[in-house]
């Protein structure tokens, strides 16, 4: 597919202040003015390039909304203070009382916890769907739909969503196609594939240095307006405003993200690889045995590859303790949720960030126990990190032991 996102960002440039290569932080929260009738106008949303009050926009996170949008290919961008605050924001947004949602079942466990428990206190209702079922989606539709939400490659299944297909769907019924592209930022640009709403966590690969939480909104003009409203925008009166120190760094790291995301990729490949050539249990995009691998193929942007996450299931819960306790003692990655470190991440899902969902769904949805989620980091000899991650499984007995060379 034809993409030029890292291009795009690769010719933003901004000065600082002084000259600097960086731009300047907006370290005010709110701005002065000269006249008592621009801060007026400004209020009515009229006067461009004003500020008036960081909670609505600040020159910082502007800064960070204009590279998202220009990563996404999208018209604007509202940065948020986390993911969660994005996904939320959009819902409520698009979203009151009596309406209904049609969302894959197989999302990120946060995300799944406030459609199907919080929701409910607004009368609205969600059909959890198998995305990967177009007949399915299509059924599920009502009068009253008013969004049909998905993951690119899902948290934490790696089910691929057939993006082009959902948004024949959604153009057909007039229902925005909202997108959460966390796992995928590069590989796959959904607003190109047809999708009306993009959502990243920018807490995982765009920051890629654990240590910030934040999100965006990816979308037209006019609904990043309508997010911002005075009067009834769900960003502005939910408040989930990023800061704006914490913009300006997610923008410096996002001057790498081309690198590290190719990275993650061939590193994780070639993991999965090896890993399913050794007989277990392999989930990745990347392979062939995926069943949304040749789908992927068709949607990527081939030179970042199929993301850094993995799943690898060790068939119980006490295996994949075990495993990840020791490889975190082996120094080969953290024990921790979240992804898109430079450190590789381990975690089961089932019972830490998809805990929300209950054990039967977990089931029916084929989240075993044995689960483990890896988001694999930037490892420079990743044939070193198998052979040390293969001890390990030895070790446990989850791979039979070598015979010792002789
Ligand atoms: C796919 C996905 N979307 C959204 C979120 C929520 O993001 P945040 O933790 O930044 O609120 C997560 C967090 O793990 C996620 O994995």
């Amino acid at each position: 597919m034809d993409h030029k996102a890292s291009e795009a960002l690769q010719d933003l440039h901004y000065f600082g202040e002084f000259g600097g290569v960086n731009p300047s932080i907006s370290d005010s929260s709110t701005y002065t003015f000269l006249s008592a009738k621009t801060m007026f106008d400004t209020f009515e949303g009229n006067t461009e390039g004003c500020y008036l009050y960081s909670r609505h926009s600040s020159p910082s996170n502007l800064y960070l909304g204009e590279a998202l949008a220009a990563l996404e290919g999208t018209e604007a961008a509202n940065v948020t203070a986390s993911g969660m605050g994005a996904i939320s924001a959009v819902i409520l947004q698009l979203c009151g009382a009596g309406d209904h949602i049609v969302s894959s079942r197989t999302i990120y466990g946060g995300t799944y916890a406030f459609m199907k428990n919080f929701l409910k206190r607004f009368q609205i209702e969600v059909s959890f769907v198998d995305i990967t079922d177009l007949e399915e989606v299509n059924r599920a539709i009502r009068p009253e739909t008013r969004m049909i939400y998905c993951e690119s490659v899902s948290n934490p299944l790696l089910e691929v969503a057939d993006i082009r297909g959902l948004s024949g769907i959604s153009k057909g019924r007039n229902i925005p196609l909202v997108v959460d592209n966390t796992f995928s930022p590069l590989s796959i640009a959904p607003a190109r594939l047809g999708a009306d709403i993009v959502i990243h966590s920018l807490t995982k690969f765009i920051n890629g240095t654990s240590d910030a939480v934040a999100g965006v909104v990816c979308a037209s003009r006019d609904f990043c307006l309508a997010l911002k409203d005075v009067n009834d925008g769900a960003c502005m009166l939910l408040g989930s405003t990023l800061d704006s120190i914490r913009a300006a760094s997610i923008l410096k790291n996002m001057r790498t993200l081309h690198l590290r995301v190719a990275k993650h990729s061939e590193n994780a490949q070639c993991l999965a690889q090896r890993f399913e050539k050794d007989g277990l249990r392999v989930v990745y995009p990347g392979l062939p045995s995926h069943t949304g691998h040749e789908l992927m193929k068709s949607m990527m942007v081939e030179q970042f590859g199929f993301g850094g996450i993995l799943t690898l299931d060790v068939g119980c819960v006490e295996k994949a303790n075990q495993l990840m306790e020791l490889m975190q003692k082996e120094n080969l990655g953290y024990l921790a949720v979240s992804l898109g470190f430079y450190k590789t991440l381990f975690s089961a899902p089932g019972t830490s960030t998809s805990s929300e969902i209950p054990e039967e769904e977990q089931k029916t949805m084929g989240l075993s126990d044995g689960l483990i989620r890896f988001s694999i980091g930037l490892d420079n000899d990743i044939e070193r990190t198998y052979e040390r991650m293969k001890a390990c499984m030895e070790s446990l007995e989850i791979l039979p032991t070598r015979p010792l060379a002789v």
